[in-house]
């Protein structure tokens, strides 16, 4: 990838900065058609680069309009790629019922890396799914056991099915997956998509057979201000288990969290910030270290068949923002997108 005064130069064959910078709305980042492969490495970079203090991120700041929503400021400098920008992530648990949208919304700004001047503005809910999803993944593949059959996904909105697709797409040993969401008609959605990727049987369950049966359980549903555990302690096998959460601990009780070998975050210092918001009333567990140490091989992931693992990622900007940086030159590359004066 170009890095510094030749990147600029680069950009400036496509775009005036500073006089006009680049929109790509929701369809254009479908029409650049990225791989979730190109994407998952991508992610990986932003993560480690983090966890190794190659990318400045501070924690991300909110604000929380309504009850049990969250607006987060997510700006990243990813050093390494000549990358800065900001995201606008935005999560309203009514949407669906109060308007019929998605309740995940979110905006990004990429800015020029040597004046500052923004360059592009874009739609980044689909960059918003696919990396949380690879993030699930490069999680699964460094802490899960390997040889796992059956997986659980609480929540079948957006996430639960990237998220299904492409784990089930990347592990085809899988013969069960639980799927659990407060509608019917979101579960028959991701079976309807899913199926294609999978030979596995998709088993509609209750909390209790999703928490039993489940050698690996994903969850993307909601967080509400407070945890709001349905899962009860004693239908984990902890066996081997591995939680791979993207909504906090919304779904365990705290004997549960607080039991796991290992603990690791994507952002130990976003989960402290979090702390003060009240999302974690109990405390947090001892944590062990972040999930990009383990992805950078500088921390362990799973040692052994044994190990009950915690993994809690609640999103970071530097992988929105690497994943940006691929979007905003694949557009250009390919005269994707609309130049609007600024
Ligand atoms: N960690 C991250 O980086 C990251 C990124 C994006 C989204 N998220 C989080 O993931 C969650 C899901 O996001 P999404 O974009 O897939 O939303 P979505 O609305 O598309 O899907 C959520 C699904 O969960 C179901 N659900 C909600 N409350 C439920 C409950 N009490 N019991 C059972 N099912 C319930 C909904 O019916 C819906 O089908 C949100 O909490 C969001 O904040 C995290």
């Amino acid at each position: 990838m170009l890095q510094d005064m030749e990147y600029r130069n680069w950009i400036s064959e496509h775009i005036k900065i500073n006089t006009e910078f680049l929109y790509l709305n929701r369809q254009d980042i479908l029409d650049i058609n990225l791989s979730d492969e190109e994407i998952t490495a991508m992610t990986k970079e932003g993560m480690v680069a983090y966890s190794t203090k190659n990318a400045e991120m501070p924690a991300k700041i909110g604000i929380h309009p309504l009850k049990d929503t969250l607006m987060h400021a997510m700006p990243a400098n990813m050093t390494t790629l000549s990358a800065a920008g900001i995201k606008w992530g935005c999560c309203f648990p009514d949407n669906m019922p109060r308007f019929g949208y998605n309740q995940t919304t979110c905006t990004l700004i990429l800015n020029d890396y040597q004046s500052g001047a923004c360059i592009a503005f874009m739609d980044a809910d689909y960059i918003t799914r696919v990396r949380t999803a690879a993030v699930a993944l490069l999680s699964c593949q460094k802490f899960a056991r390997q040889d796992f059959k059956s997986m659980g996904m609480i929540g079948c909105g957006i996430q639960g099915k990237q998220q299904v697709a492409m784990i089930s797409r990347a592990y085809p040993q899988i013969e069960k997956i639980y799927i659990l969401d407060r509608f019917e008609a979101a579960m028959d959605a991701l079976i309807e998509e899913c199926q294609q990727f999978t030979k596995a049987e998709f088993i509609k369950a209750d909390w209790e057979t999703l928490a039993k049966n489940s050698e690996v359980i994903f969850s993307a549903a909601y967080i509400p201000a407070e945890p709001n555990p349905q899962i009860k302690d004693e239908w984990l096998n902890k066996k081997g288990l591995t939680i791979i959460s993207s909504d906090c601990h919304t779904h365990y009780e705290d004997v549960s969290i607080k039991a796991a070998d290992k603990y690791y975050c994507d952002s130990i210092e976003e989960h402290e910030l979090f702390v003060t918001y009240g999302l974690y009333p109990q405390g947090l567990p001892e944590i062990d270290g972040e999930t990009g140490e383990a992805l950078a091989d500088v921390k362990p992931g799973r040692e052994n068949d044994e190990e009950f693992i915690f993994i809690n990622n609640v999103g970071m900007a530097v992988e929105d923002i690497v994943v940006a940086r691929a979007f905003f030159d694949a557009a250009l590359e390919k005269g994707i997108g609309t130049k609007l004066p600024l």
